[in-house]
């Protein structure tokens, strides 16, 4: 096992957990899945990309610690299935990351925004991420949105939700009305989607 993975206890802030994470072959729920491996999580990914996920698994090769289950979540049945067989082989559940289609107000650099937006162009992204971003001056990425999860899941957050702690994930209609300013074009009506979502 990669020795990223051997830190010492003080780090590993969700030692002894058990997590699902759904959408967890690649991007945010990828990202957040080594994040939960790092701080000593038992992790099951539920995604309905086998291929990427499996190759996660062979990479991380521990299958005590990581493990996939097939699951499309518009199907109850499959989620039913992720939820039974991880307590089949973890006795337990502490953590469920609902990551897969979940709609949020900000934008993280990823193949889905980048799709989404129809960027192609490197500088481009950087740009319009740093233009929407409300905290200026530093670059947010995945490993961010993986790092306030783990805080989230972890005992020092026992009394703090995503209702009080709002990070910078989150951003507000005024920024998101800038970047219907600054961007004009097809990702227009996704900017106006995200809008209703916040109303
Ligand atoms: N990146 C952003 O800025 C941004 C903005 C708004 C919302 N989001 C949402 O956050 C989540 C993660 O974003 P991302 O950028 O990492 O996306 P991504 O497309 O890179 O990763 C999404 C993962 O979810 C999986 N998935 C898709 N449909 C699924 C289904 N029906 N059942 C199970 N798994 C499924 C995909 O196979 C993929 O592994 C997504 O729900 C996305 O809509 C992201």
């Amino acid at each position: 096992m990669n020795a990223f993975y051997l830190l010492a206890p003080i780090a590993r802030r969700l030692e002894g957990k058990v997590a699902i994470i759904t959408g967890g072959a690649r991007g945010l729920g990828q990202t957040a899945a080594r994040q939960f491996l790092k701080h000593g999580a038992k992790v099951v990914i539920g995604d309905v990309q086998d291929e990427l996920a499996h190759s996660l698994c062979k990479e991380i090769d521990d299958e005590s610690s990581l493990s996939y289950i097939h699951c499309d979540i518009t199907k109850d049945s499959n989620v039913e299935t992720l939820v039974n067989s991880t307590l089949a082989k973890h006795r337990k559940l502490d953590i469920m990351f609902a990551n897969a289609g979940i709609s949020s107000s900000s934008e993280v650099d990823t193949p889905v925004f980048r799709k989404e937006f129809g960027f192609n162009d490197e500088e481009a992204v950087k740009r319009f991420v740093l233009d929407v971003a409300p905290l200026k001056g530093v670059n947010l990425d995945a490993e961010d949105v993986a790092a306030a999860a783990v805080y989230l899941e972890s005992d020092e957050a026992k009394y703090v939700s995503v209702l009080n702690l709002v990070t910078d994930y989150s951003t507000t209609k005024n920024t998101l009305m800038e970047a219907i300013k600054r961007k004009k074009s097809s990702s227009q009506s996704r900017i106006k989607e995200l809008i209703l979502i916040m109303s």
